[in-house]
Order: structure tokens, then C-alpha cells, then sequence
């Protein structure tokens, strides 16, 4: 397929991560913009007008049915995802770009990903913050070698599980190798966010021991470290690797540093939506353009991510060691607040 084809994308939840998307596909050439939706009229109307697309519905199944985009893309808060999947699928898209968390159930994802894997249609997730220089920098100095053999990796957020959670363990596997997840054991406390739209309990932590022999930390929410480099409480995350001679992390707010073999350095860098949003989507065209340029933030490795994360909550419901892959089982969220005091 030659590279200057045009890829037509719907875009549907037109909120902040929407615009974005829609922003970010709008200024490549190589997608066109075909078709926005959003159930929220005033809001659908001025993305309309800002991106001067005159395709719009509230009915994003029906706006992707009629316009047959290359790419369905989806922003909605975290739960619609499923029917969305199927939409796009329904309408024959060829790749649905949305956003994390992958779904709110290991039930869902186990679903959303039968449902693209037998229709053929690639999915992508939106860890996009990969592409900052700063995590960049540390991936290049892990896979280098300079901090020698990696045998742990972690990443912390103040920010709670749904938000969070699936962005730490993606870039944490990330500067692993990827290495699959043999089993975890979590623990969780706090029932104050079941209620937000991003339904968490208020912390959760956990061990992952990984095929390659990596032991992988994370903790996300209520409690998880303070990062005072940096201001903005969003950004508060220090995810990084370390090896048998040195360590490598990343500040998502803050910048990166590290001591190696060659020294103690560092560097800045700050988490960027309008930086990190461009490759993001190119890569995209890239992966429909030549089967072989899988997108690094693919869905098969997405689904993944959450896997891990479904299965430290299994872990806080069972009590102990929780072996992966998991199946289908009781909704992670609901046994959560079941089994966590008040
Ligand atoms: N990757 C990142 O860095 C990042 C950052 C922030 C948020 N997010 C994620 O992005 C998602 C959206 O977050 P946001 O902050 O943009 O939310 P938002 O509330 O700003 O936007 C969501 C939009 O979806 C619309 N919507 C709701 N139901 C709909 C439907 N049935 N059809 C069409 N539109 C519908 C809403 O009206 C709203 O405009 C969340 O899952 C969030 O976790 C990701």
C-alpha cells in the first residue's frame, strides 16, 4: 500500500482526550477526518465547527456504519467500551484506536478482544505518554545495557487504579522486554473512588513476577509515593528500571535520571499531550500501511497490561498468589467492594 494514502477516521466523545485525537489526526495528512459524535450536543457542535466536519451524530454506532471509516477512534470515560468495540467492528472499521483503561472487567476485555480478533481489526490503546523524550531517554539507556542486567522494574502514581495503573505497567514491560506475567499478588484499600467515573478502589499495590525473572512493583492511588520534584499531582509518577549496575527512571512530570555504569545523569522532559499525540497517530497509518509496523501500543499488548491489573485484584478478593492468564470470573471492581472494609 503506498504511504501517501489517506486514512478516514470517526472520532466520538468529543471531551478533552476526543479533542485531542481529533486535533492530532486532524494535522497529519494522512487521515482525514470524516465524522464526529458526541451525546452532548453543544459539545459536538463546536467540535464540528473547530474541526470543520459536518458529519455528526450522538449515535456512534450509526456515524460509523454510515461513514465506514479506516479507523474508529473513542474517548468516552471508561464505561462504554464493549459497545463501542462492537460498533466499530459492526461498521467494518480497520483499526479502533481508544482510550485506557481497556475496560472495567477482565469479563469485558475478555470479550472486546474476541470480538476484534475474529472480525481481523486492530485495536490500539492510548498509553501514549511513551513517546516523551524523557521515557524515551530511559528506554534507551535500559535496552543499552548500562544498568546491566534489569531485575526489577516499578512505577508509582498518586493517581488512582482506572486512571493509572494500566500506564505503569505498560512502560514498566516496556523497558523489560515485554516479558509475560507468570503471577502477582496485590493488596488494595479505600472504597471512596468506587463512586468516580474512573470507579478504583482509593490505592492498590502489587508484585508481578515476570517470565524473564524480572520482579515488577507498582502502586497506584491514595498513599502511593509522593514525587515532590514534581508540582503537578497528575504527573506525580517515578516509573524505572533497575539492573545489576545502576538504574534508569523516568519523572512524568520531571523529567529522567540515572546512574549507570557511566555516571550519575540526568535530563528534562514533562509529559506533553501535544508532543506525544503526533507519533501516536502516525504510527497508526504506519501499522495499516505495512502489517509488519505493529503499533507499540497495540491492543493484544494492552490487554495485557490490564490482565495484570485485573489480576491484582483478584489477588485483594482471593488473598494471595493469583497465576495468569486469567479466564472470565467474578467483576473485579464489584468483588473489591465486597470484600474491602469500610
Ligand atoms: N491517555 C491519557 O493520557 C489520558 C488522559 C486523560 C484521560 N484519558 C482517558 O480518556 C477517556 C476520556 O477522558 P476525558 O477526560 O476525555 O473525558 P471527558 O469527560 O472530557 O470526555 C468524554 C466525552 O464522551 C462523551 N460521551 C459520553 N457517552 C457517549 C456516547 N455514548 N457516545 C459519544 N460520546 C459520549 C461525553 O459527552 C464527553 O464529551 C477516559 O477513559 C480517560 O481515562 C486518557
Amino acid at each position: 500500500m503506498s504511504s501517501d494514502k489517506q486514512y478516514t477516521v470517526v472520532v466520538a466523545g468529543m471531551g478533552k482526550r476526543g479533542t485531542h485525537h481529533a486535533d492530532a489526526f486532524q494535522k497529519n495528512p494522512r487521515f482525514k477526518l470524516v465524522g464526529l459524535c458526541d451525546i452532548d450536543a453543544a459539545r459536538l457542535e463546536a467540535a464540528a465547527k473547530k474541526f470543520s466536519v459536518t458529519e455528526t451524530s450522538a449515535d456512534a454506532a450509526a456515524l460509523a456504519k454510515k461513514t465506514r471509516p479506516d479507523i474508529f477512534c473513542f474517548c468516552t470515560l471508561p464505561d462504554l467500551r464493549l459497545p463501542l468495540i462492537c460498533a466499530g467492528v459492526q461498521a467494518g472499521v480497520k483499526l479502533i484506536a481508544y482510550e485506557k483503561p481497556t475496560a472495567l472487567s477482565m469479563n469485558e476485555a475478555l470479550q472486546m478482544m474476541e470480538t476484534t480478533r475474529a472480525a481481523g481489526v486492530k485495536t490500539v490503546v492510548s498509553h501514549q505518554h511513551r513517546y516523551g523524550v524523557h521515557y524515551q531517554k530511559v528506554k534507551e539507556i535500559v535496552a543499552s545495557g548500562a544498568i546491566g542486567r534489569v531485575h526489577t522494574v516499578y512505577g508509582t502514581a498518586t493517581g488512582w487504579m482506572t486512571h493509572m495503573l494500566t500506564h505503569l505497567i505498560d512502560y514498566t514491560r516496556w523497558y523489560s522486554g515485554y516479558p509475560e506475567a507468570e503471577w502477582v499478588v496485590g493488596q488494595a484499600h479505600g472504597k471512596s473512588k468506587f463512586s468516580d467515573n474512573h470507579p478504583s478502589p482509593d490505592y492498590i499495590g502489587g508484585l508481578i513476577q515476570y517470565s524473564n525473572g524480572v520482579r515488577g512493583i507498582v502502586e497506584s492511588g491514595e498513599g502511593a509515593p509522593d514525587v515532590p520534584e514534581v508540582d503537578y499531582w497528575w504527573r506525580k509518577c517515578r516509573i524505572g528500571a533497575q539492573g545489576t549496575e545502576g538504574f534508569a527512571e523516568v519523572l512524568t512530570g520531571g523529567g529522567w535520571r540515572a546512574v549507570t555504569r557511566d555516571g550519575v545523569m540526568s535530563g528534562p522532559g514533562c509529559m506533553d499531550y501535544e508532543h506525544d499525540m503526533g507519533p501516536y497517530v502516525q504510527e497508526m497509518a504506519d501499522w495499516l500501511d505495512d502489517e509488519t509496523k505493529i503499533h507499540p501500543c497495540n491492543g493484544e499488548t494492552a490487554y495485557k497490561d490490564f490482565e495484570i491489573g485485573m489480576a491484582l485484584c483478584r489477588s485483594v478478593v482471593q488473598r494471595g498468589k493469583v497465576k495468569l492468564p486469567l479466564g472470565p470470573g467474578e467483576p473485579e471492581l464489584e468483588a473489591l467492594k465486597r470484600v474491602l472494609p469500610d
